[in-house]
């Protein structure tokens, strides 16, 4: 983030850090501009960001001197190891220029040659630093300028010899009023304030100090003052800007008396999915929010795929299921960084639905991008209002489940699934696959969904968190399931690992046989998501067998199942109920428990549950 204003820029860039952290937590640095000074001030500290607070706290600033002008970084690493050397913020030789980056620059190996033959010493490992040097030397190449514009173009002709993804922020000692930023890929939003202005990554980063902000589209540089900002392309150009009010306030990214943000916000979820489908039944018909594409476009579609990554990608697998068995055309799933190296078969009548929380993620932007080359059609699901990948599709549906800060996805992946179907419903309508009625009558079923949430909030989240902690020293566990209890025993999975550290795998209870049956042990915990046996006679029994074959081999048996389900409950070691729903719904209900045991072993093995290891929440790049 940046800040020039009237407050004390350490203060601003701090709080402000304290609300990016979940982007990265690898390092965190600041720069600070005091005017008379020769050099952009730096403090940097490796880990946390409570390391840089302890680090200029014990640095404090001069009596009588307070900048105003700043900006702060925390890093994911990926072009060295998390070092204090190699954070951000990085200087040119003299300490005038310093530089914060997003992103991979992808010609610095070039970059860094260019200036080490001019003789310039590069301190770090980083693909960052090289951006520092080459602004120091179009600003000494542009020659003595008062005028402010020299900074900007400085900056210009830097952002024109980079390649790659990047969002970058420059100060300068000479320029203490003022901060330049460029944006290509990675987000950057400005925040408009009384005489202070923002630059961040995400807006909570400035939502303590203001809810007004501008969107900066691809390939923009912006000039932020005191006064306000200019926007440029990278030509020069003055470009289009969008401004917008946010619509959240800082309540919501405060834990609110949870002890953990992941607390919160699968608690949050009942009021997530009633908030992702408000609105989208207007007179009978589903509604998306953008739709830069006819009926008749909709109607000529023959082919659906599905691209996203992680947690959303499991969402898109349950997406599947909805589309096929509603409007009857084929549905494909993939991870986004897998689709576009394949050659997929793509056309004017395939469909193309990207599932990002972010709106943001690298690979799942680029699937948009070689999609739309291909002349495919794009429909993105997101949760972050004007984020790159709604802008460059073609119609949009918003999941409104409000800033997810924990890096595990909960609230936004249940909104996901119901943002799916609404979709699915969608294109129902619009094929005449569905008779109104029975469009009107799913939708209300999506409604019910969030008290089924509910209910299993109430009832199943103190039994599981006692047994994550029985189990919370166990070295493996397996989840199982069926049909669209299979999407969510792979996310159950996928939450484990990522927050325990714990090697889990998810499998089609079908496929136990074909071999992963080897893998039972003696009290190894399989945690068993069971189908409705009334919803869904056949599967259920062919379940109860796939129980039985792991139970003689001695697992332990953790049974999510149908309230009343009693036919399950001798072959469950624990059974932990849940609601009653169609087959759809099933999934909403059945992650919650799967949600509070990954929270809850991660916890009483004492890691940190919001910020997860080697992760962060947006992946911004390949
Ligand atoms: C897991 C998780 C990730 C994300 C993935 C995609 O809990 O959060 O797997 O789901 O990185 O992120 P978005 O949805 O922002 O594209």
């Amino acid at each position: 983030m940046g800040y020039v204003g009237w407050r004390p820029a350490r203060d601003v860039l701090l709080g402000g850090l304290r609300r990016l952290e979940y982007r990265g937590y690898d390092s965190a640095g600041i720069a600070t501009v005091t005017p008379g000074s020769d050099v952009v001030d730096v403090h940097r500290a490796a880990g946390p960001l409570d390391n840089l607070v302890r680090v200029t706290d014990a640095e404090p600033e001069p009596e009588g001197v307070t900048a105003r002008t700043g900006m702060g970084h925390t890093r994911w690493a990926t072009h060295g190891p998390p070092t204090d050397r190699n954070a951000h913020p990085h200087r040119d030789a003299s300490g005038r220029v310093a530089v914060i980056h997003n992103g991979i620059i992808e010609n610095f190996a070039a970059l860094r040659a260019e200036l080490e033959a001019d003789g310039v010493e590069l301190e770090s490992d980083t693909d960052t630093e090289v951006a520092a040097h080459l602004v120091a030397r179009a600003l000494d190449e542009l020659g003595p300028d008062d005028d402010s514009a020299g900074f900007t173009t400085a900056v210009r002709h830097v952002v024109n010899r980079l390649e790659g993804a990047f969002t970058l922020v420059f100060t300068h000692a000479d320029r203490p009023d003022e901060i330049v930023a460029a944006r290509r890929s990675s987000p950057l939003v400005v925040g408009i304030g009384d005489g202070e202005t923002f630059v961040a990554s995400d807006v909570a980063a400035f939502i303590d100090h203001t809810r007004d902000a501008v969107e900066l589209g691809q390939d923009q540089i912006v000039t932020l003052t005191r006064e306000g900002a200019v926007v440029t392309d990278f030509h020069g150009d003055l470009a289009p800007t969008r401004p917008f009010h946010v619509d959240w306030d800082i309540a919501a990214a405060e834990k609110g008396g949870h002890d953990f943000f992941m607390q919160k916000e699968i608690e949050e979820q009942p009021a997530a999915l009633a908030d992702t489908l408000r609105g989208h039944l207007v007179d009978g018909r589903i509604v998306l929010d953008e739709q830069r594409l006819s009926d008749q476009e909709l109607r000529d579609i023959d082919k659906v795929f599905v691209v996203a990554c992680g947690t959303a990608y499991h969402a898109g697998l349950l997406a599947k299921y909805a589309i096929e068995h509603w409007c009857r055309i084929p549905v494909e799933v993939e991870v986004a960084s897998e689709f576009r190296y394949r050659d997929p078969v793509l056309d004017r009548s395939t469909l193309v639905v990207a599932i990002s929380q972010s709106g943001e993620t690298a690979d799942t932007l680029e699937a948009v991008r070689h999609a739309r080359e291909q002349r495919a059609r794009v429909l993105a699901i997101c949760n972050t209002n004007g984020a790159q990948i709604p802008r460059e599709s073609d119609a949009v549906l918003y999941t409104h489940a409000g800033p997810e800060v924990g890096v595990a996805a909960t609230k936004t992946f249940t909104s996901q699934v119901v943002a799916c179907y609404l979709v699915g419903l969608a294109l129902a309508q619009n094929r005449g696959t569905k008779y109104a009625d029975e469009v009107e009558r799913e939708y209300h079923q999506l409604v019910a969904s969030a008290d089924a949430v509910k209910e299993v909030l109430a009832t199943a989240v103190e039994p599981t968190r006692e047994l994550a902690r029985e189990l919370a020293e166990s070295k493996a566990v397996l989840f199982l399931g069926r049909h669209v209890g299979y999407p969510v025993a792979l996310e159950g999975a996928l939450k484990l690992k990522e927050l325990a550290y714990m090697h889990a795998e998810g499998f089609a209870a079908g496929e136990l046989k074909h071999g992963p049956i080897a893998l039972i042990e003696q009290d190894l915990p399989v945690v068993v998501v069971m189908p409705s046996p009334r919803g869904r006679a056949t599967l259920h029994a062919k379940l109860l067998s796939n129980i039985r074959e792991i139970q003689a081999r001695g697992a332990r048996t953790i049974v999510i199942a149908e309230a009343g389900d009693e036919t399950v409950r001798p072959f469950a070691s624990v059974l932990i109920e849940m609601p009653a729903v169609p087959t759809l719904i099933q999934p909403l209900v059945a992650s919650v428990p799967l949600q509070v045991f990954s929270a809850e072993v991660a916890r009483a093995r004492g890691y940190d549950v919001d910020k997860p290891r080697n992760l962060a929440k947006s992946v911004t790049v390949e």
